[in-house]
């Protein structure tokens, strides 16, 4: 009895210690698909998340969810994390917070998705985008949405969402193509014809006055500090890349068109030895599909396919690990190593979706990824020339 008692006591001095000290992790490894906890032993809340590196640190800005069918619009905002060594992460609170105020576009409900944050040394300030949707609109309005601050955790203050380029034609696309007629009933879908008319870009046309669609977006900071702004536009059946002005909280008016009629979504850029690497997906909504992989010698392109990364068995290869590209994150202090960051939708209860990070190697040039159940950074050590 008296032993009993002494265990339970112990119980007890053990769980208030673990309660004053706070709640630590001790991640040595990676092990993608798997509960991830963060410093207060909370599983991570960053979905379709975007990577920043600031001053030796990593932050991880993404998409807070909540339990429930409702769980994928936005009640609270977008949440940071921190971290210096990619396995161990520091709840760092909100950046973004939605807003009560029902007039205002960013209130409670709407739809805030693969927010991305890149800092301007020229301003000093943090720039955040992210794909925005209007309450009790669904995903019609495919407005892209852009926010500030003077701290890398926030407070971001939102500043507008919009449907970019409204009135200015792509760098690409041919004068042949601008004065054709847009007449979405004359087709019937799907045919060949109606292919032609998506890759020649009706809905570019159908949009052009009011501003093109934004949807699944990513940003991308070049060596020379020239910022661009990647989106599936173009009811997501074609991606543009547009260049953002010097402050980065703009469009500069220069934008392409890239893989026209190739409906990619979710894409995540990198640069390794001055070639531009994209994954992105297709489209079948919270549900995995093959993954993509493009490179271009500029990231306004032009951009030529690569085939599906993924490598490994068929289910894995359809599904890219049960997963779709949010991000890649060039790993500090070692060259050339990438990291491919991948989300596993959990659309029933969003707050449970799992991360993939994944190595990225090299086959004959192309980027891809292989399984592993469990990894850590050394494996860029071992894997120095992947390419063969
Ligand atoms: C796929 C996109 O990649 C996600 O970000 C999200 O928008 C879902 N579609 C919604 O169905």
């Amino acid at each position: 009895m008296m032993k009993m008692r002494i265990i339970t006591l112990s119980f007890f001095v053990f769980l208030i210690g673990i309660g004053l000290a706070g709640f630590q992790t001790d991640y040595q490894h990676f092990f993608p698909g798997k509960e991830w906890k963060d410093d207060r032993g909370v599983h991570i809340n960053a979905h379709g998340g975007g990577f920043l590196i600031h001053e030796d640190t990593y932050y991880w800005f993404g998409e807070h969810k909540i339990a429930g069918k409702e769980g994928n619009k936005a009640h609270v905002g977008v949440r940071v994390y921190s971290s210096k060594d990619l396995y161990n992460w520091k709840n760092e609170g909100i950046a973004l917070e939605v807003h009560e105020d029902p007039n205002s576009l960013l209130v409670q409900g709407c739809v805030i998705e693969r927010p991305k944050v890149i800092y301007n040394e020229k301003t000093r300030k943090f720039v955040m985008w992210f794909h925005h949707e209007l309450k009790g609109q669904g995903y019609d309005a495919a407005l892209t949405g852009v926010a500030v601050s003077d701290q890398v955790t926030g407070p971001y203050t939102y500043i507008k969402s919009v449907n970019p380029h409204a009135g200015i034609w792509p760098t690409n696309y041919p004068d042949s193509l601008k004065s054709w007629p847009v007449d979405l009933d004359r087709y019937e879908r799907p045919s060949e014809e109606w292919k032609e008319a998506v890759v020649n870009g009706i809905f570019l046309r159908r949009d052009f006055e009011k501003g093109q669609m934004a949807r699944d977006m990513t940003l991308f900071v070049d060596d020379d500090g020239k910022a661009y702004h990647f989106h599936s536009s173009e009811n997501n059946q074609t991606l543009h890349v547009a260049e953002l002005t010097d402050d980065y909280t703009d469009f500069s008016g220069k934008y392409t068109r890239v893989l026209p009629g190739l409906q990619n979504e979710a894409p995540a850029i990198f640069k390794k030895e001055e070639k531009y690497y994209m994954f992105s997906s297709g489209l079948t909504g919270w549900k995995p599909n093959p993954g993509k992989s493009a490179v271009a010698d500029h990231p306004l392109g032009p951009w030529t396919p690569l085939g599906n990364p993924t490598r490994g068995t068929d289910e894995e290869m359809k599904t890219t690990f049960w997963s779709q590209s949010t991000a890649v994150i060039p790993v500090m202090g070692k060259e050339d190593a990438f990291i491919f960051v991948g989300d596993r939708w959990t659309p029933e209860n969003p707050i449970d979706g799992k991360y993939i990070f994944l190595p990225v190697e090299f086959e004959n040039s192309k980027p891809i990824i292989h399984w592993q159940d469990q990894w850590d950074l050394s494996f860029f050590d071992q894997n120095e020339n992947t390419d063969e």
